[in-house]
Parts: structure tokens; sequence; C-alpha cells
């Protein structure tokens, strides 16, 4: 029995899709903790593409049980098309293997109106280029203690008192403050009480779950979505996403306590990306920026965004290992590095006159930062078909040398492809 987190160690969009798919295989339950569908796991089995944005990536394997914790935002609309989507494409979603705590929150129409007409309305260059989910405005409900959870749709009399309320709410502030067109109780009542009709089976209480699971012997597996800088503490505030990314709150978003989490696994590209707004220090805003958003394939999985492509940071990586209390990297998209030589690593910041190891804590109080570079020899060779450390070329292998070096903790696996068997395993991250 052992339980694994993982997380992403930078701005998300990591690769944790298909690192969590792989070590599924290894788990008996697969659990999402914080973040709702603005997350978007893409994953590619048998040639053939999967985008998980709100069901654990461990779907895709039939025996598995999948949970959603409480803290992540539920929006129904998009479970149900999820759900509809995997079973057209034969993938069994039933009850029996995906159950969704009564604690979670729901995203309503609100929070999306919300999300959108807030956007809009803060100036330009101050835009955080949300996903436009209703990710934040649900949560902030949620912190207002003014949200609705899944187990409230239980209850529609209940449901509909607290609709009312909220939809009187942020009816004032759609249409007073932003701008913005009025919602409907009724209509979103009616929708409603469809999704609980759909929902009902699922509901259940995923902490009582895992309990279980732990005392059953099972193996259990914590799949963050986002990433380190993207925490609402920890990372880049205010261009940053509404929950905590960071490892320890699978223990609060799925409702298990600390002493019971074995290991925590960090995915880190082998670059670096960064989708919407804020401050990105190793960022190539050009041509060679260009090339690796092209060979990367560098688009959002939920927004289809590009995305800002740069250097591998050190700092956001070794900030990572601390803030997350990481055992092991899994370092992906090394493929995508061929041919670009030299190849350059962010040891340290350079700012106000003195060098830093460590993210500033508030970025904005820092006039400009100045990425401090250890630039190492690049290698030409495709390593899309190499599935052992040694087979990788020199160059490689003291890239990700480099890597070790500046995390301070051991590489456990390498993605060099998409696909599942694009992999070259040197530890077993669960031991
Ligand atoms: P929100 O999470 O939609 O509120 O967006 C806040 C910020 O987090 C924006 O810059 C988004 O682009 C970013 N973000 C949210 N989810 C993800 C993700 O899964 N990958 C990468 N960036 C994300």
């Amino acid at each position: 029995m052992s339980t694994l987190v993982v997380v992403g160690t930078q701005w998300g969009d990591e690769g944790k899709g298909k690192v969590v798919d792989l070590l599924a295989e290894r788990a008996d339950v697969i659990v999402r903790f914080q973040g709702g569908n603005n997350a978007g796991h893409t994953l590619l089995v048998d040639g053939k593409k999967f985008i998980c944005h709100l069901i654990p990536s461990g779907i895709l394997h039939g025996n598995k049980v999948c949970l959603i914790g409480n803290g992540v935002v539920f929006d129904p609309s998009v479970f149900i098309k999820e759900i509809e989507e995997l079973s057209s494409r034969g993938i069994t979603v039933d009850p029996e293997r995906l159950r969704l705590s009564s604690n979670a929150h729901l995203i309503m129409p609100y929070h999306k109106a919300l999300d959108h007409a807030i956007e809009n309305a803060r100036p330009e260059g101050k835009k955080l280029g949300t996903t436009g989910r209703g990710i934040g405005p649900c949560y902030e409900d949620k912190i207002a203690r003014n949200g609705i959870k899944v187990g409230d749709l239980l209850d529609l009399d209940l449901f509909r008192e607290k609709l009312r309320y909220n939809v009187r709410e942020k009816n004032f502030i759609l249409t007073q403050r932003l701008n913005a067109e009025p919602l409907v109780v009724r209509d979103i009542f009616r929708e409603f009480r469809e999704y609980a009709r759909r929902l009902a089976p699922f509901v259940d209480d995923v902490s009582i779950l895992i309990d279980e699971a732990l005392r059953n012997g099972k193996s259990l597996l914590f799949e963050g979505a986002q990433g380190t800088q993207l925490d609402i503490d920890h990372g880049t505030y205010p261009y940053v996403t509404s929950s905590n990314t960071v490892a320890g709150a699978a223990c609060c978003g799925a409702g298990i306590g600390p002493s019971k989490i074995d290991k925590v696994i960090g995915i880190c590209k082998a670059y670096t990306t960064r989708v919407g707004g804020g401050p990105f220090p190793t960022e190539l805003a050009d041509t060679l920026g260009d090339y690796l958003q092209k060979k990367g394939a560098e688009f959002g999985a939920t927004t289809g965004r590009r995305r800002r492509c740069g250097w591998l940071d050190g700092v956001v990586l070794r900030d990572a290992v601390r803030i997350n209390g990481l055992d092991g990297l899994a370092i992906t998209k090394l493929d995508v590095l061929s041919g670009i030589d030299p190849l350059n690593i962010c040891t340290e910041y350079e700012f106000s006159g003195t060098r830093h190891l460590h993210m500033p804590s508030n970025i904005w109080a820092v006039e400009a930062i100045w990425p401090i570079y250890e630039t190492l020899p690049g290698w030409h060779e495709d390593l899309s078909q190499i599935r052992s450390l040694e087979d990788l070329p020199k160059e490689a292998r003291d890239y990700l040398k480099a890597i070790e070096e500046i995390a301070g903790i051991p590489i456990v696996l390498i993605s060099v492809g998409p696909a599942r068997e694009q992999t070259v395993f040197l530890r077993d991250p669960f031991d």
C-alpha cells in the first residue's frame, strides 16, 4: 500500500496527464483534489487522444476507482459531457468507478458570467488571462461561505433557497458594476434539477472512501492540476489560479491526513511554458520561443491558447522541491529540446543588485529580474524512440544531471513523447 501525490512544478501544462496515466497503472484509486475544468490533461493512448478536464486521468484504466475530492470546484455540465464523450469512445464511466464528493463546490452559471465580466473589466496589462471557467468566483463564494455544494443538489428546496440568494447578489454586481446581463433563477434551477438527477448516483463522502481504501491496503494516487507557480499562496500572485495547487492541498482537498502521504513527485517540463498573463523570467520572446512553441505543440488543452515558452527555470524548480516536499521528478518533453544547441538553464535570479536562489515573495515589488544562466551543449539526435538512460546522448544526460543538481532530488522518469511507451523509467515512483 502506498500514497503518492503528483503535482506540477511550474505554471501548469507540465504533462501531468501522461505521467498520472502511467502511474495510475500501479494505483487502485486516483483522486483529484483541487482546481476544476480549468485543467486539461492530455493523454495519448493507443494512438487516440483524450483530454480530461474534470474526471481524473486514471479513468482510462478500466479497473480503477476515480474520486473527485471536496477541494475541486465542479461544473456539472462539463462532468456530464466528459462522461458522455468517454462512453462514446468505449470507456464506461459508472458510479462503481467514479465518486464525487458531496462537499465539492458547484460552479454556477453566475460564476462563469462573473469570471468573464471581471476579466473584461480589468485594464489592459492587468488581465489575468483566466480560463473563463468560473474557477475564481466559485472559490470566492466558497471562502465567503456563500457557495453551493454538490450535496446541496440532493435537497432541491435547500438548493433553490441558496440559488435565489446568490442570483440576487450576483445580478446586482453583474448589472450595476460590470454592465453585464442578469441571470434568471428559474432557468438555472431547471438546468440544475436535471443535473441533480444525473449526479445523485455518483455523490459520496470521498474522505471516508479514501480511509476505507487505505485500511484495505490499496494504493492511492493524488492527481494535482495546474502547477506550483499558479498556487494562490505560493505562486506569482495575482497571476495565479484560485486554489492551492501544491502537494499539501491533497490533504485538505481530499480529506486525508498528512501522515498518510508517502511520496510526492513533481512533474517538470524540460523547458518552461506559461499561459495567461504574469511574470515569466526565462521567457523567450523571440524566434527560439516560437520554435519551442511549435515543436512542443504548446497550445492550452482547455482554451487552445498559445503558451508562452522559455528556458528551464531552476529557481522555479528549487522552490517547487521545497514547497511540495518533492521526493522525485518526472521530466517531460525532453525530446522537444533536440536540435537546440546550446541550451540554457536558469540557476539564479539577479534583482535589486543581488543574486537570489528563490522567487521573490512579491514579484511586483521587483522592478526587473535577470535570469542567470548555465549554458550546456545541446544534442541533435531524435529521442522519441529511446527507452533507457544509457541510450540518451551524453549531452541529454548532462542536461538531466544539471536538473538533478539544482533540484537536489532524483529523476524517476523521463518522457520522450506523448505516448505511454515513450517513457524512460529510472526509479519506481511509489518506492
Ligand atoms: P483560472 O484558473 O481560470 O482562474 O486562471 C488563472 C490563471 O491560471 C490563468 O493565467 C490561467 O491561464 C492559468 N491556468 C489555470 N489553469 C491552468 C492549467 O491547467 N494550466 C496552465 N495554466 C492554467
